[in-house]
C-alpha cells in the first residue's frame, strides 16, 4: 500500500473517531451519568489509554489486512455531510427522552403499549432506554448514530473483523456462497459485505420491520439481497441453506434460554463444514483491564442480558449445537470469534 493510501487511511480513521467521539461528549454534557462512583484521575487515564491501545491495535488489524488485500478500506463516512449533520441534531435531539427513562428506569414501554403482543416479552423493551425500542422509523434512523456515539465511531470497524474469518472460510465462493446476517438491524454489517464482494448472496433477517426498512434503503445500490422480517429463535429458512451466517451484537441482548436456541438455529441453517462468526461484546477476562467498563455498561445503559452474557461461556453455548470454535480475535470493545459447523 502506498504511504499516500495510508495516510488517507489514517485520516478517515481519524476523523470518523473525532466526530463521534465530540457526540459522545457532547452527549455527556447534555445528559451526564448519575448515581455511579466516579473514577478518580489517575483510573481515568489508564483506562483512556487502554482505550486507545485497543483502538489503535484495531486499526493495526484492519490496515495489515487491507493491504494484503482481504478487504478494501472503508470511506469516512458513509453518508453525505447534509444527512450526517441531520441525523445527528435527530440524536441529539432525542438524548433528553433517552436520559429521562434512564433517570426513571423505564425500559419497558412497548411491551406497556401493547405495541405487538406477538413479539416476545424480551424484545419489547428499551434497550439503552432508546425510544420505541426497536419498534418505530424513528428508532431505526437513530440507531446507527446512537451505537456509533457509544464506541466514539469504532462500530463498523468492530463489525468489519468479522470479514476475515468469512474471506478465508468463503475463498474462492464469494460469487456463489450464501450469507445470512442474523439480526441485521440497519444492514451496516451488509453494506461491508456487499461493498467488498458485490456478487455473494446476502439473506438479512431481524424482528424490526422498521430497521429491515433502513437496511433495505442503505442496500438498494446491490443486487442478491434478501430481507426476512423473522424470530431467529425459528428462522423460517430451510436446513443447511448457507455456507456462512453471522450475528453481530445480537447475543448480549437475549435472555440464556434464547440464546440456545439461536444457537441451535444457526447450525441448523448452516451447511455441513459451514462457518459462523460472531461479533459481540467483549466478556469479563477478556481483557482485564475494561472488566469495570463490563461491569457498568448494564447499569447505565438498560441491558438487562448482558452481565449474563459476560460471562457464558461460548464454547458450550455453540458447541452443543454442533459448532467448533476455530478463531478469536479481540476487536476494541468486541470479540470476533469464528466457528464451523460439524461436517
Ligand atoms: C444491537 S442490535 C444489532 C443490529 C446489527 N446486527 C448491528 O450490527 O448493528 C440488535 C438487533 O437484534 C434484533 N433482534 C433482537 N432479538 C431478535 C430475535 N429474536 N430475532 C431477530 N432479531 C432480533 C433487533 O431487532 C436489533 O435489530
Amino acid at each position: 500500500m502506498a504511504l499516500v493510501d495510508r495516510l488517507a487511511y489514517g485520516a478517515n480513521r481519524a476523523a470518523r473517531v473525532g466526530w463521534y467521539t465530540a457526540h459522545y461528549f457532547l452527549a455527556r454534557r447534555i445528559a451526564p451519568a448519575d448515581g455511579e462512583r466516579r473514577a478518580t484521575r489517575e483510573e481515568g487515564l489508564a483506562l483512556r489509554a487502554e482505550l486507545r491501545r485497543a483502538m489503535a491495535d484495531l486499526f493495526a488489524a484492519e490496515l495489515a489486512d487491507i493491504e494484503s488485500g482481504i478487504y478494501r478500506a472503508p470511506p469516512p463516512f458513509e453518508l453525505p455531510p447534509h444527512e450526517l449533520v441531520a441525523r445527528s441534531l435527530r440524536f441529539f435531539a432525542d438524548i433528553r427522552e433517552v436520559d429521562a427513562r434512564r433517570r426513571g428506569r423505564v425500559n419497558d414501554e412497548p411491551f406497556r403499549a401493547g405495541l405487538r403482543p406477538d413479539l416476545p416479552r424480551y424484545y419489547l423493551q428499551n434497550f439503552h432506554y432508546q425510544t420505541d425500542g426497536w419498534l418505530s422509523p424513528q428508532s431505526a434512523a437513530l440507531y446507527d448514530t446512537q451505537v456509533e456515539t457509544l464506541f466514539t465511531g469504532m462500530a463498523d470497524a468492530m463489525r468489519r473483523r468479522a470479514l476475515p474469518p468469512l474471506r478465508r472460510a468463503l475463498a474462492g465462493r464469494l460469487r456463489s456462497a450464501k450469507l445470512l446476517d442474523i439480526a441485521c438491524g440497519t444492514g451496516r454489517f451488509l453494506a461491508e459485505v456487499k461493498r467488498n464482494w458485490p456478487r455473494l448472496a446476502v439473506t438479512g433477517l431481524d424482528l424490526s420491520g422498521d430497521y429491515l426498512a433502513e437496511a433495505r434503503r442503505l442496500l438498494a445500490p446491490w443486487s442478491r439481497v434478501d430481507l426476512v422480517e423473522a424470530n431467529a429463535e425459528a428462522m423460517p429458512l430451510p436446513d443447511a441453506a448457507f455456507d456462512a451466517v453471522t450475528a453481530i451484537f445480537l447475543f448480549h441482548e437475549l435472555p440464556r434460554a434464547v440464546r440456545v436456541r439461536v444457537a441451535a438455529e444457526i447450525a441448523r441453517v448452516l451447511k455441513p463444514g459451514g462457518t459462523f462468526v460472531l461479533v459481540d461484546s467483549l466478556q469479563k477476562g477478556d481483557r482485564p483491564a475494561f472488566d469495570g467498563l463490563i461491569e457498568a455498561f448494564p447499569r447505565s445503559f438498560h441491558e438487562p442480558y448482558y452481565a449474563d452474557y459476560a460471562r457464558t461461556d461460548l464454547a458450550a453455548l455453540f458447541g452443543e449445537a454442533g459448532l467448533r470454535l476455530r478463531e478469536t480475535e479481540l476487536a476494541f470493545m468486541s470479540k470476533v470469534t469464528s466457528w464451523q459447523r460439524e461436517p
